[in-house]
């Protein structure tokens, strides 16, 4: 908050605080060690297609996700809340710093901007999902908290059994779980499912070399 004040009120503020700038920097993470911290995930994350065994989906696209969103998804597989053992186990040694600069990495210095471009016709189940996630699943031009996850061009069937997860309450979140009911069939998951992610998308498989 303190660094949204300008002028004599920002020198008074960042006197009393040390530096504006290293809150910054901190609250940005450090990409360079994001990506070196990142090495293990490669394994993964990093392999085009690459699966989860028993239940059988795409091991989700990270690179470009929004960091904020990154940083609550390993806080959540930390602590159990968000119930997935290998994931938890990637996350049991991994420090919020840790987090901070892998986050930074994937997402890139900003996050994805929204934008209108549409690919295809939007279903009807789409409506209550655009009002956060944007209509082509690549955001919304407001600040929400917490962030919203990008949608366009992640996997189908990973997003299928998220918001089936979301559904049937395995995967908590006190937003999505309401949201998710407003589905009413294995069909309609489907539908929305197939078509974010078939919209355009910075969304990738993340790759070494800076990529
Ligand atoms: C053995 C394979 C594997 C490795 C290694 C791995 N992950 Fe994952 N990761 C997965 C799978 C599978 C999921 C989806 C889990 C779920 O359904 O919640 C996932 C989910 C995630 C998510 C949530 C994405 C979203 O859209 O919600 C993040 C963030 C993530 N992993 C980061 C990492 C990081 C950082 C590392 C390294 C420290 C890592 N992963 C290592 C398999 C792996
Ligand atoms: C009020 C805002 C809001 C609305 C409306 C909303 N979402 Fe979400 N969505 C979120 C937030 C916040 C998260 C992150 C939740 C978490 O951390 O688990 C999320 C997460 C998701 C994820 C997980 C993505 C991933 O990478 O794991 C999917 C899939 C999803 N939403 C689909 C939908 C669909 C489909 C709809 C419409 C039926 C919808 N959302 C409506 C806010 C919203």
């Amino acid at each position: 908050m303190a660094c949204r004040l300008n002028g004599r009120m920002w020198l008074a503020a960042a006197a009393a605080l040390g530096s504006c700038f290293s809150l910054f920097a901190h609250a940005a993470g450090d990409s360079g060690l994001g990506e070196k911290k990142f090495y293990t995930c490669f394994g993964c994350h990093g392999v085009e297609n690459y699966r989860n065994a028993y239940p059988d989906y795409s091991v989700p696209k990270l690179r470009h996700q929004n960091a904020a969103y990154i940083i609550s998804a390993l806080q959540e597989y930390r602590s159990g809340d968000r119930p997935h053992a290998t994931m938890h186990a990637q996350t049991a040694s991994l420090t919020d710093q840790d987090m901070e600069d892998i986050a930074a990495y994937l997402q890139g210095p900003e996050p994805v901007k929204p934008s209108t471009l549409v690919s295809g016709t939007v279903p009807t189940q789409v409506a209550t999902c655009a009002a956060c996630h944007g209509e082509n699943g690549l955001g919304v031009d407001a600040p929400l908290v917490p962030k919203p996850p990008l949608l366009a061009g992640q996997h189908v069937d990973y997003l299928e059994q998220a918001i089936a997860a979301y559904r049937n309450g395995r995967r908590k979140n006190a937003v999505m779980n309401g949201m998710a009911q407003t589905l009413a069939s294995d069909a309609d998951v489907k539908v929305v499912a197939e078509y974010f992610s078939r919209q355009y998308s910075p969304l990738v498989t993340a790759k070494t070399g800076g990529k």
